[in-house]
């Protein structure tokens, strides 16, 4: 009789280590898992949109964006003071300050952004001429949040998060088309 209880004790003390096993193996695979966070802008409007024309080309407007940081950690991304840039052929022609952050565990931060742009900030050869011409003008915009995450107050480590995005101004309506991040 009491060699049959210690098998069902040992049996226990098997099925016990087998299901810390388990639990140990889903949390490494979930909470442990630390990503980057995904930057994006959820909208962009223009405001004070101008633009000159095929013999005089320019333009300039103010961005007014929704910045957005998702974080799917299970603890806080913290970010210091960055910088988000807004590009027409490669050459920066409008940038302003991300204030330093902290996007809760799970959630998504969003934080207002005006961006002033201008085609005078352009240094470089390009051919706006065309862009006028075709009444569209496609912009990008870059960013790189260099953060940390920090779950239980335990586990730190430095991620980043890159932003790219694509969008085109429509010189007609003067709206912002297609935008789409990475
Ligand atoms: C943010 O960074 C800029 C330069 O990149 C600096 O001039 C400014 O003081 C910083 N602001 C804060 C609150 O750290
Ligand atoms: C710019 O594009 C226009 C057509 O939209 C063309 O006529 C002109 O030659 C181009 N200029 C340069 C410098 O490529
Ligand atoms: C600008 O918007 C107008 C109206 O929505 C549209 O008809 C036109 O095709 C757009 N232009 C470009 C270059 O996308
Ligand atoms: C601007 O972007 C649109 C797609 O959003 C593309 O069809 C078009 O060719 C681009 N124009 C230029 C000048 O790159
Ligand atoms: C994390 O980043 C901070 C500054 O942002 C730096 O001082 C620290 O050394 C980095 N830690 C690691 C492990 O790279």
């Amino acid at each position: 009789m009491k060699g049959g209880g210690n098998k069902k004790c040992l049996a226990y003390v098997a099925i016990f280590i087998v299901f810390q096993i388990i639990v140990i193996t889903i949390f490494a695979l979930t909470v442990l898992k630390i990503k980057g966070p995904k930057v994006r802008f959820q909208t962009v409007t223009a405001s004070n949109f101008n633009s000159g024309s095929p013999s005089s080309p320019s333009f300039s407007a103010d961005l007014v964006t929704k910045f957005a940081v998702k974080n799917t950690n299970f603890g806080h991304f913290k970010y210091p003071n960055s910088t988000v840039s807004i590009l027409y052929d490669g050459q920066v022609i409008g940038s302003t300050d991300v204030p330093s952050q902290k996007a809760k565990a799970r959630s998504t931060r969003r934080t207002d952004i005006t961006i002033s742009i201008s085609s005078d900030k352009l240094t470089g050869t390009t051919n706006l001429t065309s862009a006028i011409n075709a009444g569209v003008v496609n912009l990008t915009s870059e960013s790189t949040l260099k953060g940390k995450v920090e779950i239980m107050k335990i586990i730190k480590k430095n991620k980043s998060g890159k932003m790219s995005c694509t969008m085109s101004l429509n010189l007609s309506t003067k709206a912002v088309e297609n935008l789409m991040c990475k």
